[in-house]
């Protein structure tokens, strides 16, 4: 019998680790039978359905069309509109990747109705209580029955809480095998000709974290910050639409429009935004996957952020924090003007084989001779 698989994805960076693992799934449709489920926290076009269609994504099995609110109610909706789609279906094992609402939500959803749970990204760590998602991580981690862990710092994070060693699946980035697949599209994307921008001429910019964009003190220190920079170097910023209504809630519209240099421009779809990245001197961001998809691009990232979850990225990585110090990401800009890289190595595993590593190991999950790791790797062909 086919063992039925709910795939979980809510939000813009959870498309991207799907469609990996949909397409490795595929492969073995004798085997799996997946089930995917929107939970609809990003609805825009530009936020969700471009994904499906660049991706090749199939349509959503379901749709759960939840849509916004706060923490508490995002939450509960999703949890309520999952539960009775878990009871429905009976499913072997529900997958939930990364650390957003949807991820928690329909982690606990399974958990309560003794569903099996694969968390893709499980480990990551902030060790900052205050974002939301640091306790999506926590507590998704704790839930889960398969820990696949994108860097090693993961897999020491897990096991100094407790959570078994047989459950902890070191296998890589996902996020990477969709770049490494996609890369001879992006390459094709024309939005540089589309904006007028020269390669290695331009920074680019991305900012959504309630902790630079809640506040309206966090805005106007990060608006003197990109005016600077953008009296040296153009600035592209692809607006979040979390932030473009916040810019409205603040008055600051205005400020940002004002900033010669600046060009604020709507949410892009992946193989705009990873041309974008590909081509740029720098980029300023306080994203997750976007301090990874640097690191493999090797291009210099400057985090706006005291912390990351994804320390590989800076100790390997192009990857600096910056947090909103002025005079240090000036400091930064400029030795980047000047030509002065930061050496950066691709971590471990972030080759573009992770799909094929977890689907492997899902493969062997009932077998009562289970092979060890290093057995299931070597059947995985080197990048
Ligand atoms: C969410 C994740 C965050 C992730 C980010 C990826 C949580 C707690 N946060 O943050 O970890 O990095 O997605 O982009 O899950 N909105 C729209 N259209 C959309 C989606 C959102 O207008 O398609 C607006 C709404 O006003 C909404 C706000 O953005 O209230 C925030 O959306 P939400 O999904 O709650 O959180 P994000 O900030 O997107
Ligand atoms: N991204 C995109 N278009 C954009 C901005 C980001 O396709 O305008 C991609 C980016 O390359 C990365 C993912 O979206 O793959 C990251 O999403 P986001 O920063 O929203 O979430 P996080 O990774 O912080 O959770």
């Amino acid at each position: 019998m086919k063992k039925k698989i709910l795939v979980v994805a809510g939000a813009r960076p959870n498309f991207i680790k799907i469609a990996p693992l949909l397409q490795e799934l595929k492969i073995y449709n004798s085997e799996f039978e997946p089930i995917l489920v929107h939970t609809g926290q990003h609805y825009d076009f530009q936020m969700s359905q471009i994904f499906f269609q660049e991706l090749d994504i199939p349509s959503p099995d379901i749709n759960l069309e939840v849509g916004s609110g706060s923490q508490a109610l995002q939450t509960a909706k999703i949890m309520e509109a999952f539960e009775p789609v878990v009871m429905a279906h009976r499913p072997w094992l529900v997958i939930v990747v990364g650390d957003v609402n949807s991820t928690l939500a329909c982690a606990l959803v399974a958990a309560k109705l003794n569903v099996l749970i694969a968390h893709v990204e499980a480990g990551l760590r902030s060790f900052d209580r205050s974002m939301p998602e640091e306790i999506n991580r926590v507590v998704t981690d704790c839930l889960s029955d398969y820990l696949f862990v994108s860097e090693e710092s993961g897999v020491r994070n897990l096991e100094h809480e407790g959570l078994g060693d047989d459950k902890i699946f070191f296998v890589g980035n996902i996020m990477i095998d969709t770049l490494m697949t996609n890369m001879p599209a992006i390459d094709r994307s024309g939005i540089l000709t589309n904006l007028g921008l020269r390669k290695q001429a331009y920074s680019l910019v991305t900012l959504h974290r309630p902790g630079n964009v809640d506040s309206k003190q966090a805005m106007e220190q990060i608006a003197n910050i990109l005016e600077t920079i953008a009296s040296r170097i153009p600035v592209i910023y692809p607006i979040h639409p979390r932030t473009r209504n916040l810019l409205k809630d603040h008055n600051l519209e205005e400020r940002f429009e004002s900033v010669e240099g600046l060009k604020m421009i709507e949410p892009l779809g992946y193989l705009e935004f990873l041309k974008l990245v590909k081509e740029s001197l720098f980029v300023l961001t306080d994203s997750g996957g976007i301090q990874e998809e640097t690191t493999v691009l090797k291009i210099p990232c400057l985090t706006m952020r005291e912390n990351t979850e994804r320390p590989v990225t800076i100790a390997q990585g192009t990857n600096c924090l910056m947090g909103l110090d002025q005079t240090k990401i000036l400091r930064r800009c400029n030795e980047i003007l000047s030509r002065e890289p930061k050496m950066s190595t691709i971590p471990k595993y972030w080759d573009g084989k992770t799909a094929q590593r977890i689907v492997q190991i899902l493969r062997t999950a009932d077998s009562e001779n289970h092979p060890s790791f290093q057995e299931i790797f070597q059947n995985i062909s080197p990048p």
